[in-house]
């Protein structure tokens, strides 16, 4: 934690700078900035305050005390959201700032990706919506209507200048135009859309970042550092997800390719992308290359395939050997089918650390129905643990089909009234549906079904196995 005093309009204002690591599940999506009590007193302000935060880019949040276990740690907890708004990422400083916060005067809202029709009624649901949301200009905030998917827009216009909040007599206004601005797509994914898998994070981590970010330690003290990285485990619980989510949180350079999509109609052909996207990495290390279904493109000699296919696997095998590169590339395989990937892959020097990613047990699986469900307006009975507890076997890919399920299910309680002709579905409507016990029983039956016939498949592949 670093103060310092800011030349700035009020001559007490200080500046306070605090590391960004991520928000608790539950602080999410609610602008909430969580900081040290004894921050709050130097800064003179108190819970519940907003407050100036300062990175690449200005935004403004809520203060809230920090957890207990992170006291004097010098950290702030923030979202994906703030952190997007902020410009920061993960271990990344930002400075705080105390802030005489105005009520915004007129605020226009650019709608990000969807095109908008706006009217009065609209705007003044969006209003209410947003009634005090801390903003500051090029802001996004978010919006969820019901049962459909956050809304993003841009703040492309506020009057006054600063940190303002949004008050019922702020005049609002939906420009028609979509912004210009790239927005990060529905496949952003980050730390938080992961349910469970704190170990296998916090492992994963470690093995990537540490060596990316300090190289000179590794070669100061005469260790090598972890080139391959291999996460395997059943369909569905969160592998790809998991090193999306890497990707996106890490500053390093990534390339992301998936092996059955990189495999040409000869064998040469998937060669020399292989060798191209190793040496596109070496030119831009710090990297990661992330290898998708790894089994495709390196599979066991012995099994009866091909000859391209032994091609591939020796190509990929010089390639994990051939390169020097002091831990600045590292390179994390995924597979779901370990037993057909080649042996000779996990060998030192290769794929030498293994992370098992399994299927969620309940806690974890609590976790996943909630950030599934996060935006869904449940009804005050459902109970997301007893979800958890009735989903045993569920994989993470389930859980996420028994929400959609139980949303289908609610939708169509209400479809005498949706004008299926309309391209806006009137969001006074959208905002009365609400999701029950029952739909979510209906879900779970559904996908139970193929969670059954799984399990079933892998039994007799067990006494078969065994048999041989
Ligand atoms: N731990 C999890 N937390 C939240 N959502 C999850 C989790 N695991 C899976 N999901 C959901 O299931 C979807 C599929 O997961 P993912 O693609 O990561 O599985 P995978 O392990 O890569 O499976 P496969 O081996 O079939 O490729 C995710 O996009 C997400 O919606
Ligand atoms: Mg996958």
């Amino acid at each position: 934690m670093r103060e310092q005093n800011k030349n700035s309009n009020t001559k007490d204002s200080i500046d306070i700078t605090l590391r960004v690591q991520e928000a608790k599940k539950r602080d999410i999506g609610r602008n909430i900035a969580r900081i040290d009590q004894e921050v709050m007193e130097k800064l003179k302000i108190k819970s519940g305050d907003v407050i100036a935060l300062i990175g690449k880019k200005e935004s403004a949040g809520i203060a809230w005390p920090s957890y207990p276990q992170d006291s004097g740690l010098g950290i702030i907890r923030i979202d994906s959201r703030l952190k997007k708004n902020t410009g920061t990422n993960i271990d990344e400083t930002i400075q705080i700032r105390k802030v005489t916060v105005q009520s915004a005067q007129k605020i226009v809202l650019a709608p990000i990706s969807v095109k908008i029709k706006s009217n009065p009624r609209f705007e003044t649901f969006v209003k209410r919506k947003l009634n005090n949301y801390p903003v500051t200009i090029n802001d996004f905030v978010y919006i969820s209507i019901g049962i459909s998917r956050d809304l993003t827009f841009k703040v492309i216009n506020l009057k006054p200048n600063g940190v303002c909040t949004i008050k019922p007599e702020t005049v609002l206004h939906i420009s028609e135009h979509i912004t210009e601005d790239e927005e990060r797509g529905a496949d952003y994914v980050t730390y938080e859309d992961i349910g469970g898998l704190h170990k296998e994070i916090k492992e994963i981590r470690e093995v990537t970042e540490f060596p990316l970010r300090h190289p000179s330690l590794f070669n100061k003290l005469g260790i090598k550092p972890q080139r391959g990285i291999l996460l395997c485990g059943p369909p569905g619980c969160g592998k790809t997800l998991l090193t999306k989510a890497l990707i996106n949180e890490s500053e390093a350079f990534s390339i992301l390719i998936n092996g059955p999509e990189i495999i040409g109609k000869y064998y040469s052909e998937t060669e020399r992308k292989l060798r191209e996207i190793f040496v596109t990495a070496k030119d831009n290390a710090p990297s990661i290359i992330v290898i998708d279904e790894i089994d495709s493109i390196a599979p066991k000699k012995e099994l009866g395939i091909d000859k391209s296919e032994h091609r591939t696997t020796s190509q990929m095998l010089s390639l994990m050997d051939g390169f020097d590169d002091r831990g600045r590339v590292i390179v994390i395989g995924i597979t779901n089918k370990l037993e057909f990937l080649e042996t000779a892959l996990l060998s030192p020097g290769r794929f030498d650390r293994i992370i098992e990613i399994n299927l969620p047990d309940e806690r974890s699986r609590e976790e996943i129905f909630r950030i599934h469900a996060k935006n869904m307006p449940l009804v005050k009975m459902v109970s997301l643990k007893e979800l958890a507890r009735s989903t045993q076997n569920f994989s993470g890919a389930d859980i996420s089909a028994v929400c959609q399920e139980a949303a289908m299910s609610a939708i169509r309680r209400y479809q005498s009234q949706i004008d299926l002709e309309s391209e806006i579905i009137d969001p006074e409507l959208l905002e009365q549906i609400e999701i029950t016990p029952n739909d979510f029983d209906l879900g779970i039956k559904k996908i139970a079904k193929n969670v059954n016939l799984r399990e079933k498949l892998i039994e007799n592949k067990k006494t078969k196995d065994s048999n041989n």
